[in-house]
Formats: structure tokens, C-alpha cells, sequence
């Protein structure tokens, strides 16, 4: 089994992604990301999804090319189901459907939020895969949550964001400041020569797991416009402090809750996943827990981090292993919860 070929194609959002597995060994990861956002501040439905029709053929082509494979070569074809923007994802729902009909190979539905956690089983993705039962902070545009992986296919959320996804207040307070979207990368690299004490933030105060980032959002902005009216200049002249604390902020709050679950439930496998565990000062904060309580951390490499395809071969060959096909009939879903999907465990 483990020589099948399988081809990853990811458009839940603004990036049009194919990438080749084979085995657990990804062979081609490409995408085409979409600048055309950039100036809107956000990611517009239609652009994206319009941007997808143009780049998936090409796309999936170079990834072929990159891998060296011919299309009799493909053993199945794994595909985002969801969650995502739903005229993106019928994109890629419609271009596997069509594919895996004329090339008469089986269709595989991938869940997303599931396909974040999983990239960490791709064999370059760590120097060791984690080992089950582990806690995976997960961190996207779209969600922030921590869930509890019991399995491949058997994860539980035990806490999550009660308002903004992490990387959506990075991207909302950088764009206070002035920056392009998406905001994140960018204040983590202009986080690197600030003062990360410059700062400082009113923090959510929620009981168990869950998380808040709008309260964090509107205190800078009142900080700013406060500022702002003593001394226009005010943001430029303090712009690597600002993000270094906003920064800061976030990662305190995001690392309290894992290191709270962590101990309450007495699991030292810990890992990170999405878009938003790419980011630096969070990196650091997992390799410093580690360091001090002993944790075993889980940092995937960079490119599995933010939306890419091959998190999507790898759920499918997994899945693929298991004979958990699709049918023709299944369609795109813009809510897909990481609960929901195949829940059978895996063989012992
Ligand atoms: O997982 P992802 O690519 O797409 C979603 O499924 O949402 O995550 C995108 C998010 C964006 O909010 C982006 O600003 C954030 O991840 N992000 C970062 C960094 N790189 C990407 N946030 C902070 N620091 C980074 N280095
Ligand atoms: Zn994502």
C-alpha cells in the first residue's frame, strides 16, 4: 500500500495547492497564492474563487511535472471538502470529481482542520512523528482551537476561540497599523528588532480552554487613536515595538491555555498546526515550554504550516490505506468541524 501515488488538491481559501504523495513521502507541494487580495484588506469570495479556476490546471500540472508523475501513475485523488469558502471550494471539489471520473481512480474527501493536524505525519514534516494520544494547538485565519488527538481520525476540541481565530486579530491589528493582509507574517518579521515590554494589553479572562482575541483588537485600536491624536506620527515611529507586543500578547495568551491543558490532562506530546504556527516568538515560546516543563514539541516545517495540498495527500493516503472513498455525490461544505468526517480508528 504504502507506494500508492496520490494526488492533493487544497482551495478552501486564497491559495490553489496540488501536491504528490507517495507513501507518507510528499514528491511535489506547489501553489499559486493570490496577490490580488493584498489590496483589499481581506480575501474577496469571488476574486478567490475566480483566481482558483485559472490556477488549478496549471497548478496541478507543475506538481505532476515537479514529481515526475504521468496521470496512469495516480492511485487516488484526495480533495478539500471543507470548512472554507464555499465558491473556492467547489473549485477543487469539482476539478476532483471530474478527474477521478476520467481517470477512473478513487475520490477522497479531506476535512481541513483535520489535514493541519496530520501534516505533522508527512515524513519530512518533524524529525519524529507525534505520538497518540497529543494536544495540537491549532492556529489558522479561520480557527483557533486546541484539540485533543486521540487518533488519526478520533480528535476532540477541548477548548476554542469564543470570537476571532488568532491569525484573523494578527491580521485585523496589523491592518490598524497600517499593514498589508495578510497581516501576520509581516508583524512577525517586524516583531524581530522591537521591545516586546513596550506594551502592554488588557488579556481575556475566560474559564476553561476557550479563547477571546476581539478584546485584544479593540484595546489597541482605542491605544492608537488615543496616541494618534497626542502625536500623528505616532505608529511609524513606534511600528517593531507595537507588533512586538501585540505579538507577544497573542502567544501568551494562546501558550497559557496549552500549558494549562497540558497539565490537566498530564500529556507532554504537544504540537502546533496552521497558519499562525509559523510564526516565530510562537515557535520559540513551544521550544522554551519544552525546555522547561519537559514537554515533547511538534513544530512542523514551514511549508506545511499555512494552506498547502500536501497536509491533503497525506489525510488521503491515510485514508486511502483505510478504503474510506468518496462517491460521486459529495458535495463542498463551508462548515466542516474537525470532529465531524471518518471517526473509525485506526488498526492496531
Ligand atoms: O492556515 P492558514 O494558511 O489559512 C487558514 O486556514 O486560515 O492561516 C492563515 C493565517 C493568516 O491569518 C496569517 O496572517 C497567519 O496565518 N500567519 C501568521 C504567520 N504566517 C501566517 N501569523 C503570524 N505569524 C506568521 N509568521
Ligand atoms: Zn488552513
Amino acid at each position: 500500500m504504502s507506494d500508492s501515488i496520490i494526488l492533493g488538491i487544497e482551495s478552501s481559501c486564497d491559495d490553489t495547492s496540488a501536491a504528490i504523495i507517495r507513501g507518507n513521502q510528499i514528491l511535489s507541494n506547489v501553489a499559486a497564492n493570490q496577490q490580488i487580495h493584498n489590496e483589499y484588506g481581506g480575501v474577496v469570495p469571488e476574486l478567490a474563487s475566480r483566481a482558483h479556476q485559472q490556477n488549478i490546471i496549471p497548478v496541478v500540472e507543475k506538481a505532476m511535472t515537479k514529481a515526475n508523475i504521468q496521470q496512469k501513475d495516480i492511485s487516488a485523488i484526495g480533495f478539500t471538502r471543507g470548512p472554507g469558502l464555499l465558491g473556492s471550494l467547489l473549485v477543487g471539489t469539482s476539478f476532483a470529481k471530474s478527474l477521478s471520473m476520467s481517470l477512473d481512480v478513487p475520490l477522497i474527501e479531506v476535512n481541513h482542520l483535520q489535514a493541519h493536524i496530520l501534516a505533522h505525519f508527512i515524513e519530512d514534516a518533524n524529525d519524529k512523528a507525534p505520538i497518540f494520544p497529543f494536544i495540537c494547538l491549532t492556529v489558522s485565519g479561520g480557527h483557533t482551537m486546541i484539540v485533543l488527538v486521540k487518533d488519526y481520525f478520533d480528535m476532540e476540541i477541548i477548548g476554542k476561540t469564543i470570537d476571532d481565530a488568532a491569525g484573523e486579530a494578527f491580521d485585523k491589528i496589523g491592518k490598524i497599523f497600517g499593514l498589508d493582509y495578510p497581516a501576520g507574517p509581516i508583524v512577525d518579521r517586524l516583531a524581530k528588532t522591537g521591545n516586546d515590554t513596550a506594551f502592554t494589553f488588557s488579556k481575556p479572562r475566560l474559564e476553561n480552554y476557550d479563547y477571546s482575541f476581539s478584546g485584544i483588537k479593540t484595546s489597541v485600536l482605542y491605544f492608537i487613536q488615543k496616541e494618534i491624536k497626542k502625536k500623528p506620527e505616532f505608529i511609524q515611529e513606534n511600528l517593531a515595538d507595537l507588533c512586538a507586543s501585540v505579538q507577544k500578547s497573542i502567544i501568551d495568551i494562546l501558550m497559557n491555555k496549552v500549558e494549562k491543558a497540558a497539565k490537566d490532562l498530564q500529556i507532554n506530546e504537544i504540537a502546533i498546526a496552521g497558519g499562525v504556527s509559523a510564526n516565530s516568538a510562537l515557535r520559540e515560546a513551544m521550544q522554551l515550554r519544552a525546555e522547561k516543563l519537559g514537554w515533547n514539541i511538534y513544530i512542523p516545517k514551514f511549508e506545511y504550516t499555512t494552506d498547502n495540498a500536501a497536509m491533503i495527500a497525506m489525510v488521503a493516503k491515510l485514508k486511502y490505506d483505510r478504503k474510506e472513498f468518496a462517491d460521486l455525490s459529495v458535495s463542498a461544505t463551508a462548515r466542516y468541524d474537525i470532529e465531524e468526517g471518518f471517526t473509525q480508528k485506526s488498526q492496531p
